[in-house]
């Protein structure tokens, strides 16, 4: 275990589209309102905390109603074309009430920034402010440009930025779960993902405000902690030594098993999460940490892509379908009880049928708890679309995407069926969706339970409950109070 000393020198994944509200810091409203929604992965909803906490230090309040905002944001997405697609008709939504209220300020963020920058400021003029990932500290200057009646644009991606000092506001929050940024950006280049090109190089922020993030939110009532990166298996920094100079020597470092220990350790009722593992990078020593400590959750999610060498080798993901499944048998071995999830790419350039079915078969093989399932995108600037043509038909793309997403059903019942009349320790998030006469909560391998109210137990509380029945999502049961 690594000793860190945690100095107190700084203070600091789908829900599509969702507005944020926020109270203004006390004593300095500005009298002006800020609307926010973001689309795609954790990371971004992650980066909307940190815009929020931005200009609330400035004095923004926030409304859920566009219309009766004077900024509105809109913290984008560029993975696949759909998500574009859906941004774009937003901003349409936006300019109908920019029309009715000239002042009003609307601007993009995050992944679509730099490739639409041109575009969306003077083609079509859909906005007056574009702001790449790593520049939201600069929002506010960015704001004042637009009031004095220019377009503002920085889409400056940086090589140290973490936003390490601002502590998120947490935003549509149940108070109970909580993302934790510990690095960005992406140095992998696989050959479909844009990532690389719109959140820059990766970068890992520093351990001591990390632990404090976590550490404030267990204090303030927060259970579990989701910690987010692209690639969490390459987290690294090294303290740097007291006396020496950066570039002079380095001291102690901290690598991901590391972390997730330290984090585990702030307290045994904080649970840890982790998102997004990568197959070439995980570690055994990340697996045994996984295994040491009860409040660090059985679950894995790791993206397969396809199950064929050959297209694994276009996709430049470094790994082959041997590496893939050691991996599996080691997490097997190591952790049994472990969930495993996984996301899949159907109708890569120049996938064949045959190639095609290694994917099914790897998918019988784990048996995965949960999939996320897409069809090929082709996203501009990216390897493959420089080097590969995008050659798959769409409906054979859609054919196989059909096929596998029935296959992964039938095991996400498989694997819920399987803990029927086992008994799970819970955490219970609120009222179910449909009840109020039920909570729901998740296991410690990431299902959704739900189980009838007990008054006795608030959310927030750990619960044990038993497994009686299942859909292919949900887990159903009943609270099972501990024997006196
Ligand atoms: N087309 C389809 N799916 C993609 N993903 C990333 N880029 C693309 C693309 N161009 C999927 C990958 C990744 C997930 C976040 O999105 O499966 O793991
Ligand atoms: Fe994209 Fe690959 Fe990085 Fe994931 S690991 S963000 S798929 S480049």
């Amino acid at each position: 275990m690594i000793d860190l000393v945690i100095q107190d020198k700084t203070h600091d994944e789908s829900r599509q589209g969702e507005a944020l509200i926020l109270d203004p810091v006390a004593g300095k409203n500005n009298g002006r309102k800020l609307y926010i929604e973001s689309y795609g992965c954790a990371m971004n909803f992650s980066d909307s905390e940190i815009v929020a906490s931005i200009l609330s230090e400035k004095g923004f309040e926030t409304t859920s109603d566009y219309n009766n905002a004077d900024v509105i944001f809109i913290n984008t997405c560029s993975i696949r074309e759909n998500a574009e697609t859906r941004v774009r008709n937003r901003l349409k939504e936006f300019k109908v009430a920019k029309s009715k209220n000239p002042g009003m300020v609307v601007g993009v963020l995050g992944c679509m920034a730099e490739r639409l920058k041109a575009k969306f400021l003077e083609e079509e003029k859909l906005v007056d402010v574009v702001v790449g990932p790593d520049a939201y500290r600069d929002l506010p200057n960015l704001i004042d440009q637009v009031d004095s009646g220019q377009k503002a644009v920085n889409v400056l991606l940086s090589r140290e930025e973490t936003y390490a000092d601002i502590s998120p506001v947490r935003l549509n929050s149940n108070g109970i779960n909580a993302f934790v940024s510990i690095m960005r950006g992406c140095d992998n280049m696989c050959s479909f993902c844009v990532v690389p090109f719109t959140r820059g190089r990766e970068r890992s922020r520093d351990p001591f405000s990390i632990i404090k993030e976590c550490r404030d939110l267990f204090d303030t009532g927060y259970r579990e902690v989701t910690l987010l990166g692209q690639n969490v298996d390459s987290y690294k920094w090294a303290q740097p030594h007291p006396t020496l100079s950066k570039g002079e020597g380095w001291g102690e470092a901290v690598n991901f098993a590391n972390l997730l220990e330290l984090v585990a350790l702030i307290h045994p009722d904080l649970r840890v999460r982790f998102s997004t593992s990568h197959p070439k990078d995980i570690t055994d020593d990340v697996l045994y940490t996984i295994a040491k400590y009860d409040n660090i959750c059985n679950y894995i999610h790791l993206p397969v892509q396809s199950g064929n060498s050959r297209v694994l080798e276009l996709m430049n993901r470094t790994y082959d379908r041997e590496w893939y499944i050691n991996r599996i048998d080691a997490i097997r071995r190591i952790i049994p009880e472990c969930a495993i999830s996984t996301d899949i790419i159907t109708g890569f350039c120049t996938e064949t049928d045959e190639e095609h079915k290694e994917t099914v078969s790897m998918m019988e093989y784990v048996q995965y708890d949960f999939a996320y399932m897409f069809m090929y995108s082709e996203r501009p600037g990216t390897l493959a679309a420089k080097r590969y043509a995008d050659d798959i038909p769409e409906a054979v793309k859609a054919a196989r995407l059909t096929e596998i997403v029935a296959l992964q059903q039938k095991y996400s019942l498989v694997r819920l069926q399987a803990q029927i009349g086992k008994v799970q320790k819970v955490l219970i998030e609120g009222f179910s969706k449909k009840s109020k006469n039920d909570y729901a909560g998740r296991t410690d391998q990431n299902a959704m339970m739900v189980f009838p109210v007990d008054e006795r137990y608030k959310p927030g509380q750990y619960v044990n409950v038993i497994a009686e029945r299942c859909t292919t999502a949900t887990l159903m049961g009943t609270i099972c109070p501990p024997t006196p």
